[in-house]
């Protein structure tokens, strides 16, 4: 993985010091809130319900047994022995004191890691593909353009104050895994018939008040000219995006006001006098990045052993082991070897996506041990060790076992994305992880999850899709009537190559109806799927009508009667 040099350093370090002064200042008073507040949000922390919240980048998703050690004693020394690993591979927490934060950003700095441009209408962290370079269906390893990138934008200057945040999103495999269409920027990755690596840009894409899918505006562009094509894309957004309304400041709406076309014109246009500048990355860089991203020391085929992995597992645990190499276990690009994921949503116990002080230094060592000392952060909220030996599986679904990070839930119902909602954002309608648990302790039979098959679940708690709702094949979102918590369902959604946005089906619902609803619509699924047909196909050839017919069935009145329609 990418490791600083110098200048990395020397500009994380210098941050520290100066947020440090800037807290202080804060803390004897002569910095008033109003002028703190854009300094911290430079420094990802946030005010929330309860506390304050730092929000810590992960770069593309990778993290090294170190940082997240790191991590892990923050959340113990810091925090309350958590953190939360979120939709846009960050990691959160969520108890942190003011005046701790600068020892906090300083312990970070020692492993590579920082908060800078986790808030604020700036870049954010760039997410990525967490199997980028070992997934099978992989066609370019997008990590060297992801830090070139990262590099570029990080405190850059002309992109400083934007309209809004900005996220970029890079792929490269067959199967989309970043939801690149929802994203401001989604590069896609490839090879042309001369081998040259080349990026398809979709722009305009977002979840939020107003979800988009993003359009394609340029395609084919050599990768050494991104800076120069962004730079353009972003200096049209700048110039244009809307200042005079939050909820109109995005890219999406400009692309949508302008239409796509005439937004790709605008940037080719402002493109024409940059595209041969300074700007853009000489092989050079791309040497200097792309030296940290080689293969790790895969064993040859000679060297692994290919005995029969269930077969070799006790009696016993032979259907529990088959089943999670079923689901959490997926294909990699060097034969004898598998990328394995850990579930961070065991059944209602802890709100998806944390992880424990304990279960964060397991991982890291089990990250050492198995995996050459690296793993990534899903944006479904789980984490990956993506170099693991195939005979060595079975040891290591052992010793994963105590972490309680096994459960065999991947892709299936109750492997939920869920935003942090009522219980620590102050920005919610409603609360999102009792939704999660209640439906978690609900569909708890595994024989019956694994018969459902794929089925993505995601719940925010308020409009702005931090959970990811939009794209859900069932989504949920909390929603707020006359001071009461309710939550509205849309049906249809999906993330990947096929990316939609889900429909709502009506009014709302009241949380306690919630899981019996879910299994209405599950209980209609089964009802009509042909053969192995997974929900989202069943839902596309049924369409809404008998799904939304279950849903409200002796309910409808108790949900209108409240007035509950979002
Ligand atoms: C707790 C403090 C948080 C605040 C104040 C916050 C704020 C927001 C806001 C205002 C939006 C709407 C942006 C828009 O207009 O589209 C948004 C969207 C989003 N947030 Fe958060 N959020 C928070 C936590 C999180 C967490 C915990 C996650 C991940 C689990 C997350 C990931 C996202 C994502 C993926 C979107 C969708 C944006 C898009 O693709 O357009 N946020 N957030
Ligand atoms: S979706 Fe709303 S409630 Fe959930 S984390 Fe985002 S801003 Fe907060």
């Amino acid at each position: 993985m990418y490791k600083y040099d110098y200048i990395d350093q020397t500009l994380v370090n210098e941050r520290v010091t100066q947020f440090k002064d800037q807290v202080q200042r804060r803390i004897d008073g002569s910095l008033p809130e109003e002028e703190f507040r854009p300094l911290r949000l430079q420094n990802g922390l946030y005010h929330q319900r309860h506390a304050y919240m730092l929000r810590v980048a992960i770069p593309y998703g990778l993290l090294s047994s170190e940082q997240l050690r790191t991590l892990a004693n923050i959340s113990e020394k810091y925090d309350r022995g958590y953190g939360h690993f979120t939709t846009r591979q960050n990691i959160q927490f969520n108890w942190i004191k003011l005046e701790e934060t600068p020892a906090i950003l300083a312990d970070l700095a020692k492993v590579q890691m920082h908060a800078i441009q986790t808030s604020g209408n700036c870049i954010r962290n760039i997410t990525s593909d967490a199997f980028a370079g070992v997934a099978a269906d992989e066609y370019v390893d997008p990590r060297p353009v992801c830090e070139l990138l990262r590099q570029w934008s990080t405190l850059h200057p002309e992109f400083a104050f934007l309209p809004r945040k900005f996220k970029f999103a890079v792929c490269g495999a067959k199967e989309d895994r970043t939801i690149l269409l929802c994203h401001d920027v989604g590069i896609s990755l490839k090879k042309n018939t001369n081998g040259e690596l080349i990026a398809d840009i979709y722009a305009g894409g977002g979840m939020g008040r107003t979800p988009i899918l993003g359009s394609l505006i340029k395609e084919s562009l050599p990768w050494n000219v991104l800076p120069s094509y962004l730079t353009a894309l972003l200096r049209v957004y700048n110039r244009f995006g809307r200042r005079d309304n939050i909820y109109k400041a995005r890219i999406k709406i400009l692309v949508k006001a302008l239409g796509p076309e005439e937004f790709a014109r605008q940037v080719e246009g402002e493109w024409a006098s940059i595209k041969d500048g300074d700007d853009n990355f000489q092989q050079s860089e791309w040497d200097r990045v792309a030296k940290h991203f080689t293969k790790p020391a895969y064993k040859t085929a000679e060297q692994i052993s290919t005995e029969d992995l269930v077969q070799s597992a006790l009696e016993n645990e032979r259907a529990a082991f088959a089943r999670w190499l079923e689901r959490n276990v997926k294909a990699h690009q060097v034969p004898g070897y598998a990328s394995v994921i850990f579930s961070l949503k065991p059944h209602g116990s802890v709100a998806p996506g944390d992880a424990t002080t304990e279960q964060m230094l397991a991982i890291a060592d089990l990250a050492d041990q198995y995996s050459f000392s690296e793993l990534r952060v899903t944006h479904e909220q789980n984490l990956v060790l993506a170099d693991v030996e195939q005979a060595r599986l079975l040891e290591l679904w052992h010793k994963a076992k105590a972490q309680n990070v096994v459960l065999p839930n991947i892709g299936l119902l109750t492997d939920i994305i869920a935003c942090p909602g009522g219980d620590f954002c102050s920005l919610a309608n409603a609360k999102s992880l009792p939704i999660a648990k209640a439906i978690q302790e609900r569909f708890d039979d595994l024989d019956y999850l694994h018969d459902l098959g794929e089925i993505s679940l995601n719940i925010s708690g308020c409009i702005n899709s931090c959970g990811h709702h939009h794209v859900g094949n069932i989504g949920v979102l909390g929603v707020d009537k006359d001071g009461q918590e309710w939550y509205q369902i849309t049906l249809g959604g999906e993330q990947g190559n096929h990316a939609a946005i889900g429909k709502v089906i009506g009014p709302s619902f009241g949380a306690e109806q919630i899981p019996d609803v879910m299994a209405d619509i599950i209980d209609t699924f089964v009802k009509h799927r042909t053969a192995d047909e997974p929900f989202i196909e069943t839902y596309r050839r049924l369409g809404v009508t008998p799904f939304k017919e279950a849903a409200y069935l002796n309910r409808s009145k108790e949900s209108s009667a409240a007035g509950a329609t979002a």
